[in-house]
């Protein structure tokens, strides 16, 4: 069969192998999970298109599929977040369209390459495929899942509109998904991102998170482990208070942009840090985004108003603002952890992943019988994947007898 990838180069491919194989030896929970589906090959024959970070632990979820019988179509999820390696090790068995440093012109075109092949079901990170799908009109589309919770947000707005044509099954509000990714997994990434990028000590810095939800309470019970004095930015009432309850001092952007010397968003929202605070910031503060899309520093103003730009590190470029400060972006403003590291672990990976998987049979098996909505993941996978995820770690639990069973519905003590 011609395949026709486009990717770097094919000669990482070698290089590609070894990290799929130690992110696969990481990632027990999927593997296992999947074992039952790959011999009774439950994808066969279905076509596939996936937008999902070109990562070592996308590569393994992506092995599975394809040994489950499924033929895949492959673009990353963000022009900067691609393994090279990685694209070249899958494009001997898969038709991918993904490199590390692509236009947006280029990005959306790989995307409609994968809608191009006519896919039976879709796998998506942040929306962009299924939104594509949605203004192609692209026919034949059983259903889906989206891995995040920028892609379940435009999701659900599609379905409020009535525009949603096909059932999708949002991976991402899996508590196995969301308590462990976006809280662990973003925590632990986006601070590796920052640290390989800058070389900077996080010790005695005051980094600002902007966002308390399950990412920026990752982000900032990291920062907070690695002994930074952490700030949160928070407009939910609920939220904030939680994170003052936590001990984190709390306040609003405007004070938090004179106090911080690391900023981090992590709000799925836009424009959080705006042009005006990064005027207030002192020299050299550096800023990160921990979010799916590059729009909540106002990465936009900040380089029209630009005395200059220039790369002073792989991953950091040093902006001089107007009055003569210096202000440092991490990764464009683009997802910190997937641009300046390689993203989440693979022991996290997994649980995601498995999740994905199990959509994926899913929607093979039912799709017929589902509506075109947004649908959650069943505690029946929450409960598999949990196991699963425990097995993998090594840790064995106990089960509620009887009696207790009966006593957890029962008024009487
Ligand atoms: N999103 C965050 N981390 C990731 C990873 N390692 N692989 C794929 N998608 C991700």
């Amino acid at each position: 069969m011609v395949r026709l990838s486009e990717i770097a180069s094919p000669k990482l491919s070698a290089e590609g192998e070894r990290s799929f194989r130690w992110a696969e030896a990481h990632m027990g929970a999927l593997t296992t999970l999947a074992a039952d589906y790959v011999s009774s090959k439950a994808l066969s024959g279905v076509k596939l298109g996936v937008c999902l970070h070109v990562t070592k632990e996308t590569s393994v979820l992506v092995d599975a599929l394809l040994e489950a019988g499924a033929e895949v179509t492959l673009a990353g999820a963000n022009p900067l977040s691609t393994q090279d390696d990685i694209a070249a090790f899958l494009a001997e068995r898969a038709e991918v369209h993904a490199w590390r440093g692509q236009t947006a012109k280029e990005y959306n075109s790989c995307i409609d390459k994968v809608l191009r092949t006519r896919p039976a079901q879709l796998i998506d990170d942040g929306g962009d495929l299924h939104v594509a799908a949605h203004e192609h009109k692209t026919r034949g589309i059983a259903g889906g899942s989206e891995e995040t919770t920028t892609g379940v947000v435009r999701l659900r707005a599609m379905e409020s509109e009535g525009l949603l044509a096909y059932p999708v099954i949002a991976v991402n509000d899996a508590k196995t998904k969301f308590m462990f990714d976006n809280r662990y997994g973003t925590g632990q990434s986006t601070l590796d991102g920052i640290m390989r990028a800058t070389a900077l000590l996080l010790a005695g810095r005051h980094i600002v998170v902007v966002g308390y939800g399950w990412v920026g309470k990752g982000v900032a019970m990291r920062a907070r482990g690695m002994g930074a004095i952490v700030t949160v930015v928070e407009v939910d009432p609920v939220r904030a208070l939680e994170a003052h309850l936590e001990g984190y001092d709390v306040t609003s952007i405007e004070k938090a942009a004179t106090l911080g010397e690391l900023f981090i968003t992590a709000t799925g929202q836009k424009d959080v840090i705006p042009y005006d605070a990064i005027e207030l910031m002192r020299d050299g503060a550096i800023l990160a985004n921990a979010g799916h899309f590059d729009v909540e520093i106002d990465v936009a103003t900040l380089l029209s108003r630009a005395k200059s730009v220039r790369e002073t590190r792989p991953n950091v470029d040093e902006v001089a603002l107007p009055r003569g400060k210096k202000v440092y972006l991490i990764g464009k403003g683009r997802i910190a952890n997937l641009v300046a590291a390689e993203g989440h672990p693979p022991e996290v990976m997994q649980m995601s992943f498995a999740n994905q998987f199990l959509a994926a049979v899913k929607i093979r098996r039912e799709a017929k019988s589902l509506e075109p909505k947004v649908y959650g993941v069943s505690s029946e996978a929450e409960d598999e994947v949990a196991r699963s995820a425990l097995k993998s770690m090594g840790i064995a639990i106990g089960e509620q007898t009887g009696v207790q069973r009966k006593y957890a519905k029962s008024w009487k003590v």
